[in-house]
């Protein structure tokens, strides 16, 4: 996937939006996209973990006028006049690999000057899965609107307020050394400080921000875990962690290639005691 700026610029631009200009995307814009969603680079490290995954656009218009009422998004989404939707087979990974390739395209329509805003929950899955004839083993783990972002309603703004969009966890307490005693410091890591640093950014589903990483001292391998959600809500977001656990992925995996750093990705869960509630993802490996 090629972007037009450095992805660490993207990644730090995107934000999610929930309030647009009520009109179609521009015809070739529209095809841009249409393009990127069928594009053979359009893979992720989870692939041969999974089964089929795919996306469309979807327009509002096609619904029929009670449909639409209905879509379930216009509480929180307002104005928006087209979806990427996506369906995945599920799988051990369906979810890892659908944040992983959401995320990509929500960074490349990013890149092209449009909002997005991950949707897990807020929209109707049946009218959605009817409308892009989802089969019997498919799934619609998250949609997003695609459009130019309007300034942003007040409603908008406390939605952001109360889920304290903005904010970021402090690194020590996601990133860590050899175990999860041990606060990883950003001291001596060159490259990969900023790479940590773009999985931090990241968005995730009440940003509740699951992931955790343990760095092997004195080498360049991440283990990648998932924390569950505790408390109050936390049935609400437990369903979406693992797409987290994708888009955190993804800023890695982006950002390590655009500084040249060979590394692949491996599922051998690392001999390390695990607290509770949390889970074994993925490691990344330098070459
Ligand atoms: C997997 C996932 C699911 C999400 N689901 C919803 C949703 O159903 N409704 C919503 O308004 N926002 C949803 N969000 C958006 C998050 O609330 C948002 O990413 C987070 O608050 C951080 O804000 P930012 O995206 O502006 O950085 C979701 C985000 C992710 C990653």
């Amino acid at each position: 996937m090629k972007f037009s700026k450095p992805i660490t610029d993207i990644i730090r631009e995107r934000t999610s939006w929930r309030t647009y200009y009520p009109e179609l995307l521009k015809e070739d814009v529209k095809g841009e996209i249409e393009k990127i969603l069928k594009q053979d680079s359009l893979v992720s490290p989870f692939n041969s973990k999974t089964g089929n995954c795919r996306f469309e656009i979807v327009s509002v218009l096609e619904f029929d006028p009670n449909e639409q009422k209905k879509l379930g998004t216009y509480g929180m989404i307002s104005g928006a006049q087209e979806f990427i939707v996506g369906a995945s087979e599920k799988s051990e990974y369906y979810k890892v690999n659908f944040g992983y390739l959401m995320e990509l395209i929500i960074l490349k329509v990013t890149d092209l000057g449009l909002g997005t805003c991950w949707l897990g929950g807020t929209f109707n899955r049946t009218i959605f899965s009817k409308k892009i004839n989802c089969k019997a083993e498919e799934v619609i783990p998250a949609i997003t609107p695609i459009g130019t972002p309007a300034k942003r309603r007040s409603r908008e703004k406390i939605i952001r307020r109360m889920i304290q969009a903005k904010k970021r966890k402090p690194w020590e307490e996601i990133f860590f050394n050899t175990n999860f005693q041990n606060p990883l410091s950003n001291e001596n890591l060159n490259e990969y400080s900023t790479i940590l640093e773009m999985v931090r950014l990241g968005p995730s589903a009440g940003n509740k921000q699951p992931w955790r990483i343990i760095k092997e001292e004195n080498r360049n391998v991440f283990h990648f875990y998932v924390k569950y959600p505790e408390g109050k809500l936390a049935a609400n977001y437990r369903p979406f962690v693992k797409l987290d656990m994708g888009i955190a992925t993804c800023h890695f995996d982006l950002t390590a290639k655009e500084y040249g750093i060979k590394g692949g990705w491996h599922f051998t869960k690392p001999d390390i005691p695990l607290p509770e509630n949390l889970d074994y993802i993925v490691t990344w490996k330098s070459e």
